[in-house]
């Protein structure tokens, strides 16, 4: 029998059930949708709108509900229209009138309001504890691999020197601004939609502080429609989530790159590779790739919410039903690829001796040999030029900068002497890039040290 079985002559037609049923979905809400259901009844019981009494038996029904279905003892009907209507079906089954007293003053539009917050606030701080995690993990590679040069690029052409822990802090800012915009995301929903009711408030005298105070939020919202009508939260989460993915996915990506022989600056754990059914030499990064190849369906979900969004008038429509298996996804799939990709990055065994061959080919420390000249008095400009005809002429003879003999640099320019060899040795290249924010390995070590500082003991981290 359906809530609104009084105004209609018959049942619902059994496949239009299941097509606007949610339960398939919104079941994994049930503990929010209870615990939403207690701090409710609780205040209703306190502001006198029913008795304490009928309270008190309702939040402990409701708390046998709970243990049942965490125990598996109770299973959710798939047949009913939505969590919220299996819960209360299931509370006046088993004690009676006091149940049907608790929809007092809700509808299941400021209910299903109140269980996404709630549940998307705990999934907020789970996905920055696995954030942060990862972070963790970068920074203790970083301090390991401060001194290992290896080439920078641009273009996926050698460029200037750095080091690997440098090229490992780049994705540790990248994962803190993430985790920095779940928290943000996270502060701005942390308001009470309950008390909105279907879209009007209501005309009982609700304590809705009173409601917020119970189940932890901020604050409680100021605007009825508002309330039931928004899912900003989720789509900014989505899209904080979205931006996660793909740090991941450049990263992936890299990390692909490190382990083919082309590269090898990285060898992957046993345990986080897969072979080929048919190449019997073959060790795969399955689990970059797979990173890599879902940051798609998140992608797809954030554009399912704003598309799902845009056109519809204030204030609940039954299309916001689609809120949760996009929001849903994108949290399980962020969850997901962390849960594979940490401890695949913090066993992965860096070769830093391919990087240092791979940085000293290249001509990686060329700009290096012009600022070279510039201290000598030329002009960057000539000192560019100079450098771009020594490099040519390297190419030429099969040299590096570091080989190629005094007489043929003095030769293109007289102002040379020996102290050149020591200007482009990779290790002074490096270690002179010692502005704030830059590759020198004292910079990275203390870096390192100041992010693994600001994780330590804090809940939600914005990016400082
Ligand atoms: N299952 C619905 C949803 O997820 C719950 C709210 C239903 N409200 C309504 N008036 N039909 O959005």
């Amino acid at each position: 029998m359906k809530l609104w079985a009084g105004r209609f002559s018959k049942e619902i037609d059994p496949k239009t059930n299941d097509f606007n049923s949610s339960i398939p979905f919104d079941s994994r809400l049930f503990s929010e949708d209870i615990k939403g259901s207690i701090a409710h009844a609780t205040m209703l019981g306190a502001a006198g709108i029913i008795s304490k009494q009928d309270a008190d038996t309702i939040c402990d029904g409701l708390q046998g509900i709970l243990a049942d279905l965490q125990s598996g003892k109770l299973l959710i009907d798939p047949n009913v229209e939505d969590i919220h209507t299996f819960v209360e079906g299931e509370l006046t089954q088993r004690i009676g009138l006091a149940g049907k007293r608790l929809h007092t003053a809700r509808s299941r539009n400021d209910q299903v309001a109140l269980d996404i917050r709630l549940y998307l606030k705990v999934q907020c701080d789970a996905l920055c504890g696995q954030l942060r995690q990862l972070v963790e993990v970068l920074c203790r590679h970083a301090l390991s691999y401060a001194d290992a040069v290896m080439p920078g690029y641009t273009h996926l052409q050698r460029a200037q020197p750095i080091t690997f822990g440098h090229h490992l802090l780049a994705y540790a800012e990248m994962f803190l601004r993430d985790i920095g915009r779940l928290c943000d995301a996270k502060a701005r929903m942390d308001e009470l939609p309950l008390g909105a009711g279907a879209l009007a408030g209501t005309t009982y005298p609700l304590d809705r502080q009173m409601t917020a105070d119970l189940l932890g939020f901020a604050r409680v919202t100021n605007n009825s429609l508002d309330s039931v009508a928004d899912r900003d939260f989720c789509v900014e989460i989505a899209a904080a989530i979205s931006l996660a993915m793909v740090h991941l996915s450049r990263f992936s990506e890299e990390i692909i790159l490190w382990c083919s022989w082309e590269f090898k600056f990285v060898e992957l754990d046993d345990a986080f590779s897969t072979g080929s059914s048919i190449m019997p030499q073959k060790k795969n990064p399955d689990i970059a790739e797979l990173v890599r190849g879902k940051s798609g369906r998140v992608f797809g979900d954030l554009m399912a919410l704003l598309t799902m969004l845009k056109g519809l008038p204030l204030a609940y429509n039954k299309d916001m039903q689609e809120d949760k298996e996009a929001v849903f996804d994108a949290v399980d799939t962020l969850r997901l690829c962390l849960t594979a990709f940490i401890p695949m990055v913090e066993t992965m065994k860096p070769i830093p001796e391919n990087m240092r061959k791979a940085a000293a080919k290249g001509f990686i420390n060329a700009t290096d040999c012009a600022d070279y000249l510039v201290n000598k008095g030329l002009a960057f400009r000539d000192a560019y030029k100079i450098t771009g005809s020594l490099v040519a002429l390297c190419i030429r003879s099969g040299h590096t900068l570091e080989s190629l003999p005094l007489e043929d640099y003095q030769q293109v320019c007289d102002v040379f002497d020996d102290a050149v060899y020591d200007a482009i040795s990779l290790e002074r290249c490096v270690n002179g890039r010692n502005v704030h924010g830059a590759p020198a390995p004292e910079n990275v070590r203390a870096q390192a040290k100041r992010i693994l500082d600001s994780l330590s003991g804090k809940e939600c981290m914005s990016h400082d």
